[in-house]
């Protein structure tokens, strides 16, 4: 197989053949994308499954190796509530400089494996007064501020509602007067300026991150069905006179595991 003249789609399409004869599934019905700080929610999410697997995700085609400084990501796999779900854990983002198509290569080989409904997890900062640290948000919307695209070609999806509607009351049931705000994705990965922040906010967005946007644009495309959620790990740059960290970043997603594992396992429970 040679990377460079195989188009994304046949190269996601030979990783979900092997991920399919891995796992000895016929296919899959939903996934969950989990940054690399989400171990411990994953956990939680899969505590009960059946003919539970883990395996590197560099055993399939176009995953990339893992580096020497971090863990490459894995692909955990199992039933839960009769729903054959596949978590991916650990993302690539488009800052550490990989090809666009990359980023949204687990998305679509997810949908090559069956996959119609995709949870996207993100930490995020949060940019509307009176957001807790720890507090899961329903992305509603996305402005791409990367103004970058994982498709390629004259390729117009359509991303009217990208995050599904009746996924949200899904989850708004489940966490009633849970809140929902437009997510913007920032390049990074530096964190924002405060003006930048300022900028944001004026222009509706309720969350910032660095990831996410360019999986939606490949899932719809695909045509599944997209969860956005974003746990709200730091408020964002100048709203507390704070500095930002990475380290926060990480703490707040771990003392928030627990909740947001089970806020996807319920969720997973309603499909
Ligand atoms: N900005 C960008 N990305 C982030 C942030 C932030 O404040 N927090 C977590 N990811």
């Amino acid at each position: 197989m040679n990377e460079a003249t195989t188009s994304p789609q046949q190269l996601a399409q030979q990783a979900a053949e092997v991920l399919l004869e891995k796992t000895s599934q016929d296919g899959f019905d939903v996934a969950v994308v989990l940054g690399s700080g989400w171990r411990p929610a994953a956990d939680v999410l899969t505590e009960n499954a059946v003919d539970l697997q883990e395996f590197p995700m560099s055993d399939l085609p176009g995953f990339l190796p893992p580096t020497a400084q971090g863990h490459g990501g894995t692909v955990r796999s199992g039933v839960i509530a009769g729903q054959r779900v596949l978590v991916l854990l650990g993302r690539t983002h488009a800052y550490e400089g990989h090809e666009l198509w990359r980023t949204a290569h687990a998305v679509r080989t997810a949908a090559a494996a069956g996959v119609s409904t995709v949870v996207l997890t993100n930490a995020a900062g949060g940019l509307i007064e009176g957001m807790q640290v720890g507090e899961p948000v329903l992305i509603n919307d996305h402005i791409n501020f990367t103004a970058k695209t994982p498709l390629s070609g004259a390729n117009f999806v359509n991303l009217v509602d990208a995050y599904s509607p009746e996924l949200r009351r899904r989850a708004e049931n489940l966490r009633p007067g849970i809140r929902e705000a437009v997510y913007a994705m920032m390049p990074g990965p530096q964190y924002e300026t405060p003006a930048e922040i300022h900028m944001l906010r004026t222009l509706g967005a309720g969350l910032v991150g660095m990831s996410t946007v360019y999986e939606t644009i490949a899932a719809r495309e695909a045509n599944m069905d997209v969860l956005g959620i974003s746990l709200v790990t730091n408020l964002a740059a100048g709203m507390t006179g704070e500095a930002l960290n990475h380290e926060e970043v990480l703490e707040a997603g771990k003392n928030a595991a627990q909740d947001m594992g089970e806020l996807l396992r319920e969720l997973v429970g309603t499909l």
